[in-house]
């Protein structure tokens, strides 16, 4: 589907999450446009990751919508189709396989999707590998592809885990506090990668505590608290928004 500037990837109505009794979600709605860069801040426990995991179809709303696009209704299908309709997620903590290559990741993540068998039996194409290389430039690693990952720092395994998201093409990319455990360099350098992500035809949502961080990428900051859109706006409007200032960024 084609998607112009400023419409809608996700829908988010009404959406009420609950673990056993707990409200970890409650009447959230929010609408993730593509073209922009979204921040989603907030608290420990706000719900932030929770957010992700419906969207990524891992946990099951109680009740409310998300849909992709206005058509396709997310809640009704599972994690691999999810993926497969281009929605792409960064976990909180990395998950690279360490004892293969840089370039190695990236092939496993180009044919992800693809059964296991198929996975393991088939080659890389030719158009695989110009786009493994145009990915490992995107991540600043194009001279690390034949580095084992477990030997990266820990900044260049963001980068890489971010990367075999990329590979992909996805059109709404979620990613997880990006920049926790990062030195300085290696944020200011994952501010221009996540900024360089930016297109009319890609909505990129990021949770992130550094405000610094946040303040340098995101085109509207969404704050969550218990659960709840306790804000929505400007990284200068929500910085100067009492009720934000007192329950997150006054700490
Ligand atoms: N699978 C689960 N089972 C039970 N409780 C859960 C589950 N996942 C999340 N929670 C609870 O829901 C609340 C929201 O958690 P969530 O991980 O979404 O917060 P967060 O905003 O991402 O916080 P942080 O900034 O610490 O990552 C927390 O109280 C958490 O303990
Ligand atoms: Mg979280």
């Amino acid at each position: 589907m084609s998607a112009g500037t400023s419409s809608t990837a996700i829908y988010i109505s009404g959406l009420h999450v609950r673990f056993s009794g707990f409200a970890a979600l409650t009447n959230l709605s929010m609408e993730l446009r593509y073209g922009e860069i979204r921040a989603i801040i907030g608290p420990n426990g706000a719900g932030k990751t929770t957010l992700m995991d419906v969207i990524t179809g891992k946990t099951r709303p109680a009740s409310g919508e998300v849909f992709l696009d206005k058509v396709t209704n997310l809640a009704a299908l599972d994690e691999t189709s999810i993926a497969r309709l281009g929605i792409g997620r960064k976990f909180q903590k990395p998950s690279i396989f360490e004892a293969l290559l840089v370039r190695e990741n990236l092939e496993l993540a180009i044919r992800k999707g693809r059964g296991y068998a198929d996975m393991i039996r088939s080659h890389v194409k030719a158009e695989q590998n110009q786009r493994i290389d145009e990915v490992l430039a995107t991540i600043g690693l194009e001279a690390e592809g034949s580095r084992l990952a477990g030997t990266l720092s820990h900044g260049q395994k963001q980068w890489l885990e971010i990367g075999m998201l990329l590979v992909a093409d996805p059109h709404v990319i979620l990613l997880d506090e990006p920049v926790a455990g990062m030195t300085d360099h290696e944020t200011a350098r994952t501010a221009e990668l996540i900024a360089g992500l930016k297109s009319p035809e890609r909505a990129v949502v990021v949770i992130e505590h550094d405000m610094d961080f946040v303040g340098e990428i995101a085109d509207l900051v969404s704050v969550l608290h218990e659960g709840q859109l306790l804000g929505e706006g400007s990284m200068e409007q929500v910085r100067s928004d009492p009720r934000v200032i007192q329950v997150y960024l006054g700490r």
